[in-house]
Order: structure tokens, then sequence, then C-alpha cells
């Protein structure tokens, strides 16, 4: 059901029109003449506006009423109604973004097709404009984890900007996905089929730096042997990202203001300079402003930068997200040994949570990483986090090996036939699972796999020596040899 405005001036044809469009299921709000029109387009938000050209003889209101229509946000679609012999005037008014027109006389029939097609057209818009919104916002944050509040406020800001061409400045201490939100900002704009050019402003002497940027003319110093293009040519129609710009030599913070400024760039040793078409987005994570007040970042530039500040906020003053991290980290994370995706138990994770991260998410991206390789079983303990993380581990060892015991795969010869994921490609095949970081030999493999099988076994079985032995039909003399690990 659609709200529907019908403007025409022939009662009889006004009432009839009406009548058909109620029976089919529409709230008609119809007029007789101009009074009140336009108020109704504001008041009523028709999803639909059908409207006369002539409303008496003198003036084609209907003109009016279109343009009125237009500008209102959503605007409705509109349906033309003219007489014989005004082509011209239903030329102008799908010049003016009417939908369709309809010329009298029309039969009913005819009517309601065209208004069934209308209203379809704007049903379609309206779904289009979410699905390509839906579209975006995915691309853009599905790999960016944040539902901490301080990150949904990062990612609205980002979906606000990213279309604008405004600079960007992204402020946040290490680690905390600084390039990663300069490249949503990049990917979510119009900016988007251009190129992304990151640049470290720390990584590079001054000179190299400075070539680098805007690129240098054959013969402009020792060592530029052919002509080069800087990282502004190559950004052109896109994203120039420029990492730690607060390391930026002072020389170099003023050639990069006149580039902002005159949005044309001059190449080292050249004397004509090009137009290039380019968004920055810089970032830091030095607070800019104390430089700017000791004289070693140039305020000028510094307010050009300044434009959007976006605020990434520290890993431990967001730590409702580290859950949701660590599961995104270890996602396509596969136990080599078990072929089992990783986990984490509920003490290790609460020392996670618990940790200040001063590296932020690289450091727990790290620590993931580091836990994978080294872990014995693929349910992630304490004891497998990094030594700075373990002290964090509140609760005992105890209930830790019990949920170990309830949800770890054993590590033994049924959980890895031949073949299984985690196990050594078949030879010459490069398609296959990669090779674990550390290979090692098959009596260690065995060892490795006996003694992991022990230690399940002894966790099912609350610690008790005896009867581990029993259950694998060996003597206790041989549990605790092996447990010794004088297995072999
Ligand atoms: N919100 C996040 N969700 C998922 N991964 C993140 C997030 N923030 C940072 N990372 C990851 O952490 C690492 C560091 O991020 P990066 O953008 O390089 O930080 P910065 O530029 O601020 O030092 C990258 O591997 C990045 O993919
Ligand atoms: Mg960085």
């Amino acid at each position: 059901m659609a709200k529907i405005l019908l403007v025409d001036d022939e009662y009889t044809m006004v009432q009839m029109v009406a009548e058909v469009l109620r029976a089919e299921g529409h709230e008609v709000f119809p007029f007789t003449n101009f009074n009140g029109v336009m108020e109704a387009l504001s008041t009523r938000q028709p999803d639909l506006v059908i409207t006369d050209l002539y409303l008496d003889k003198t003036k084609p209101h209907g003109l009016e009423i279109v343009q009125k229509a237009r500008s209102l946000v959503p605007p409705p679609v509109v349906i033309m109604i003219t007489g014989f012999g005004t082509v011209e005037s239903a030329v102008e008014a799908m010049r003016l973004g009417c939908y369709d027109y309809l010329e009298k006389p029309f039969k009913l029939d005819e009517l309601k097709l065209c208004v069934h097609r209308a209203l379809n057209h704007t049903q379609v818009l309206a779904e289009n404009q979410q699905l390509r919104k839906e579209l975006r916002r995915s691309y853009q944050f599905h790999r960016i984890i944040g539902a901490s509040a301080p990150m949904q406020a990062v990612f609205h800001m980002v979906e606000r900007i990213a279309d604008t061409d405004a600079t960007v400045l992204l402020l946040g201490q290490s680690g905390t996905g600084k390039e990663l939100i300069a490249r949503a900002v990049h990917y979510n704009s119009r900016r988007s089929q251009g190129p992304f050019v990151p640049i470290n402003c720390s990584a590079l002497p001054e000179n190299l730096l400075e070539s680098e940027l805007f690129g240098h003319r054959k013969g402009a110093f020792t060592g530029a042997v052919t002509d080069k293009n800087g990282l502004f040519h190559e950004a052109d129609g896109g994203t120039l990202f420029l990492d730690e710009i607060g390391t930026m030599p002072a020389q170099l913070q003023s050639r990069l203001l006149r580039v902002l400024q005159e949005k044309e760039v001059r190449r080292v040793g050249d004397t004509t300079a090009v137009t290039v078409n380019v968004r920055i987005v810089a970032a830091t994570n030095e607070n800019l402003e104390a430089l700017v007040k000791e004289g070693r970042f140039r305020e000028d530039l510094y307010y050009r930068l300044n434009v959007v500040p976006v605020h990434l906020p520290s890993l431990k003053d967001r730590r409702d997200d580290i859950p949701m991290l660590v599961t995104h980290f270890l996602r396509d994370k596969i136990h080599s040994r078990s072929g089992q995706p990783f986990k984490v138990t509920q003490r290790a994770m609460a020392a996670l949570c618990a940790h200040d991260w001063p590296g932020n998410v690289r450091e727990l991206e790290n620590a993931m990483e580091r836990a994978t390789v080294l872990a014995d079983l693929p349910l992630l303990r304490v004891r497998d986090l990094p030594p700075v993380v373990q002290p964090r581990a509140s609760g005992d060892e105890a209930t830790e090996d019990q949920q170990v015991a309830a949800e770890a795969v054993p590590v033994g010869p049924r959980s890895t036939p031949a073949g299984a994921p985690g196990m050594p490609p078949t030879a010459g095949s490069r398609s296959g699972p990669a090779l674990p970081a550390a290979i090692v030999s098959l009596k260690k493999f065995a060892h490795d796999q006996e003694l992991a099988y022990i230690h399940h076994v002894l966790a099912c079985t609350g610690q008790s020596k005896e009867e581990t032995a029993r259950l694998l039909e060996v003597s206790l003399a041989t549990l605790y040899r092996k447990l010794a690990g004088d297995g072999e």
C-alpha cells in the first residue's frame, strides 16, 4: 500500500481515479486545484504523485509540483497527466524528473499499470540503496573487529567521511589499527577504484623520502639516473596514506604543505609542476599538538591535516573487544598435529582480557600467532600465552585442565588418520596444507603424540596414574618412565 497524492482540475476524473486506486489498497489524497497541494507534499510525504500539468488554463502548475516533489527527501515518484497536444511540456516534465506521463484520455488499466510500475521503481531504488550500503558496510568492516562503543564511534565517523574528499588524520598508539582504518576510508570512498598508496615517513632518510614522495628528474642528484614519478603521481585519483607523519623532517613538511595547498607537484630537479588529484590520509602515534608547541611540526600543516581527526582507542580501553579479536585471529588457524581448529580455555581468555597490551591489537595478533605455533593442543592454555600475559591468569590450573580434558580432542592415533589436515602434504603437491613451521622426525612426532595422549588420559582420570596405566595397558613403572621423558 502506498500514499498517493492526486491532483487534477476535473472533479469527476479525480473521483474515479481515486476510487480505482483505493480499491487497489492505496491511501489517496485528492486535490482538484493548486490550493494546499504544496503543503500536502511536505506533510503527507506521499510515495507517488500523480498530477495534471494545467490546473487552470493559465499556468502549468504541474511543473511547480514536480519541482517541489523532486526536492523532498526521499523524493516521491511522479507521474504527469498531460492533455492532448502538450508534448513539449511532457518532455519538460520528464526532464524535471517525472518517472512517466499519461496522455489524456487514458484507460483505467493504463493508469493502473503505470502506477504499478512507478511504485515498483521506487521500491527497487530503495532496496538497491540499502543493499549497496550494506555491501559497503560489510566490505568496509568485515575484517575490522570492534563492537565496543569507541570502535563503533570510529566506524560511524569513517562511514560519514569516506565519501567526501576531506583530509583525515588518524591518531592512536601503535598497533591500534590506523592503517586498517586508512584502507577502510579509501575502499569506501568514490576513489576506491583508484590506488591506495601507503608510505611510512619514518622509514626513509630525508632526501630519499623527498624523491619517493615527489619524484625526481634524471640527474637531479647523484643516483637519479632516470626520471621518476613520486608517490603523489602514483596515487593520482586515489588515496595517499602518510604514516607516522610526526616524523617528517621540517623541510619536507613545507613542501608537503605547498602540494596540499596548490594540488600540484613538482619533481625534484623539475621546473614545471603537474596537477594531482590525491586524497590524503595521515596517521601518527605522537601528540602532534605537542610537537607543534615544541616547534617540531609546522602549525599550518597541522591544521591542514587535522580536518577530520579520528582517534583510535587503545586496546586496554576497549577490553570488551578482546574475545572477538582472539576468535578472529584464531579463525583460520589449525593445530598442525591434530588438524583441529584452535580455541582458548576460559582461564586463558580471562588472562588475555586482563593484560594491558601496550602494543595493542598488533601485540595480541602476534601473541596468538606465537601460541598457535607453540601449543601442544588445539585448546590454548595460559601456559601457551606469552610470559608477560601469564601472570594475569586467575583461577586455578586444575579447572583449566578439566576444561582441556572435556574439550580438547586427544592428539592420538585415532584423531589423525593418514592425510588428515596437518599431516605433511604428499610429495610434489603444492595445493595441500602447508608444512608445519617446525617439522620433526617421525620418532619425535610419535613420542610427542604419545606424551600428549598420556596427559590427556591423565587429565580425564583426574591425574590418577594407576587408572591411566590400566587404561593404556602399560605398567605403572612404564608410565612414570614415559612421563619423565624417557619413553624411547
Ligand atoms: N580492529 C581490528 N580488527 C582486526 N584486526 C586489527 C584491528 N586493528 C588492528 N588490527 C590488526 O593489527 C595489526 C596492526 O594494525 P595497524 O593498522 O597496522 O596498526 P597501526 O597502523 O595503528 O600501527 C594489523 O595486522 C591489523 O590487521
Ligand atoms: Mg601503522
